[in-house]
């Protein structure tokens, strides 16, 4: 029997404040409520969803290690190490499965320092300004891939 499909969303800094943080431009939902719509949805679709949040570059690169063997499919907000992180986009680079880039914002709409991404040029597909609606997006979207 093949082996259950897992999914890892990741979580960048400031994200753990959805909810607080800038409601225009992020919405009322917090990282709790995303995390478990996602879980939810992948219940439903059979596929496990495990969710990461950190503030520490370190720590995103250390669950990205860890990916290889445990999960089939990355979801990834860097937040604001989208425009700064080579080492991140280096983690990624290690990987085999496919990565879909996620922001809840526009970022094309929005300040120019923005409008550079250091994952999109490696990530499987990008999604931008969808909100949380973007998440669900990513997750149906991976589900598909990695079936
Ligand atoms: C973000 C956009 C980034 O520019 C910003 O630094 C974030 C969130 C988004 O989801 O829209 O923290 O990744």
């Amino acid at each position: 029997m093949r082996k259950t499909r897992k999914i890892l969303v990741i979580h960048g800094p400031n994200l753990n404040m959805l909810g607080k943080r800038e409601p225009e431009v992020y919405g009322s939902a917090t990282l709790e409520e995303i995390n478990l719509h996602l879980e939810k949805t992948g219940e439903k679709t059979g596929v496990v969803v495990e969710t990461f949040q950190s503030n520490y570059e370190g720590a995103i690169i250390e669950k990205i290690h860890d990916i290889p063997d445990n999960f089939h499919g990355l979801i990834i907000n860097p937040a604001a190490y989208t425009h700064t992180s080579i080492a991140i986009r280096d983690a990624i680079l290690l990987l085999d499965i496919p990565v879909i880039e996620i922001h809840i914002s526009n970022i094309y709409k929005r300040e120019p320092f923005r409008h550079k991404s250091m994952i999109a040029d490696i990530a499987t597909a990008q999604i931008s300004g969808f909100g949380m609606h973007g998440y669900i997006m990513a997750l149906k979207a991976i589900i598909k891939m990695i079936a």
